[in-house]
């Protein structure tokens, strides 16, 4: 394993020792290889694409065929895989891994293709101005066919009788969209009548709760609210929606500079911490101690944050490391893609 991915563990284990006690937290990857449908969700911003982006990268470093399903989302993915930028058509973008950006609209006509299977009267019915509107206003369709085209990807066969795809990651939107997105294809069985679009919902269904073929993937900061909304999430997904969560990754973890009794030191210093404890620097407090105190509080708070996810499900956890310098770069990525690639999170 590269070095800096290395150095991250080496800074990140000893300070998790006491939550994990002599039990293992292990590497997501022999997990994560084994399923076919992956939905990462988690709230905006948490770094869902970059996750999306560095598991698929481990997977295809495991010789995977790996497809990312956007949810026609502004598009990231292709500065963080370092790649041409990704539409609607679905491209590949470095050995192993694939993508697409589905547009819901797209998506429908594609499916309507499928099951009309005559082009002109699909234009004639996708096409239709009226039934476009139509479409658009029925609750949940657009999000099926987002949901729907990801899930059909898991279903295509390649000449060599495998599947096209051995793994799908559908990078979902933000916490509370994406949880409706996994309510439709229920909906659908409840309200559709027998036919092409409820046996695929049915299907769906049954691939999205079955924990040995998919599973959610829960992006989370180590920071105490959206630690809570993490949580209530994992609650409600699994309880609601009788889905599997898989994993639960905390992105973005600074690796600990200070041991437990150099950040009670430093937290104790309380004149270190005010709003003008900076400006004081210059009046005689040195200024690095000053930033030292406040790493120390940041670092207090992201050890209580994963205290209480580890405490919620020691099994599931996965770190990924703060990226200082190459956040968004094929290079970030690559060393994310190691710390999920190594054996072991902690415990070792
Ligand atoms: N581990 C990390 N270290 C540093 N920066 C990160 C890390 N992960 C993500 N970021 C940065 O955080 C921002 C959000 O990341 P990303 O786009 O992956 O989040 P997202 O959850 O997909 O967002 P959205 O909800 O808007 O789709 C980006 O600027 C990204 O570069
Ligand atoms: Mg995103």
């Amino acid at each position: 394993m590269a070095s800096r991915a290395k150095n991250f563990l080496k800074k990140l284990e000893p300070s998790l020792l006491p939550f994990v006690g002599a039990g293992r937290v292990d590497g997501p990857m022999p997990e994560l290889e084994k399923r076919r449908f992956l939905f990462v969700t988690g709230k905006g911003g948490v770094g869902k694409t970059t996750v999306s982006a560095a598991i698929a990268t481990a997977l295809a470093a495991r010789g995977k065929r790996v497809l990312i399903a956007m949810a026609h989302t502004k598009e990231r993915l292709s500065a963080v895989l370092g790649t041409k930028p990704i539409g609607e058509e679905l491209v590949q973008c470095s050995p192993g891994i694939w993508a697409v950006n589905i547009d819901p609209q797209v998506a429908l006509y594609e499916y309507g293709l499928l099951v009309i299977k005559v082009k002109a009267l699909t234009n004639a019915v996708f096409r239709n101005e009226y039934i476009s509107a139509f479409l658009r206003a029925v609750p949940g369709m657009y999000e099926w066919a987002m949901l729907g085209k990801a899930w059909f990807h898991t279903t295509e066969v390649a000449h060599d009788g495998r599947p096209r795809f051995d793994v799908v990651i559908f990078d979902a939107p933000a916490t509370g969209h994406g949880l409706d997105m996994l309510r439709v294809p229920k909906v659908i069985l409840d309200v559709a009548p027998p036919g092409v679009l409820r046996r695929d919902a049915e299907r769906a269904v049954g691939l999205f709760r079955d924990p040995t073929r998919s599973g959610i993937l829960v992006v989370t900061l180590p920071e105490e609210m959206p630690v809570t909304e993490t949580i209530e999430l994992v609650n409600a997904v699994e309880t609601e929606l009788s889905m599997p969560v898989l994993r639960i990754i905390i992105n973005g973890i600074f690796p600990p500079l200070f041991s437990d009794g150099e950040r009670a030191t430093l937290g104790a210093r309380r004149e270190l911490l005010t709003l003008d404890a900076a400006e004081s620097a210059s009046a005689g407090v040195d200024a690095a101690v000053v930033a030292a105190a406040r790493r120390a509080v940041r670092e207090n708070v992201q050890r209580e944050s994963i205290r209480r996810l580890i405490a919620t499900r020691p099994e599931s956890m996965a770190m990924l490391p703060f990226l200082f310098d190459d956040a968004s770069t094929r290079a970030g990525t690559d060393l994310l893609a190691e710390v999920l690639g190594a054996p072991v999170i902690a415990g070792r």
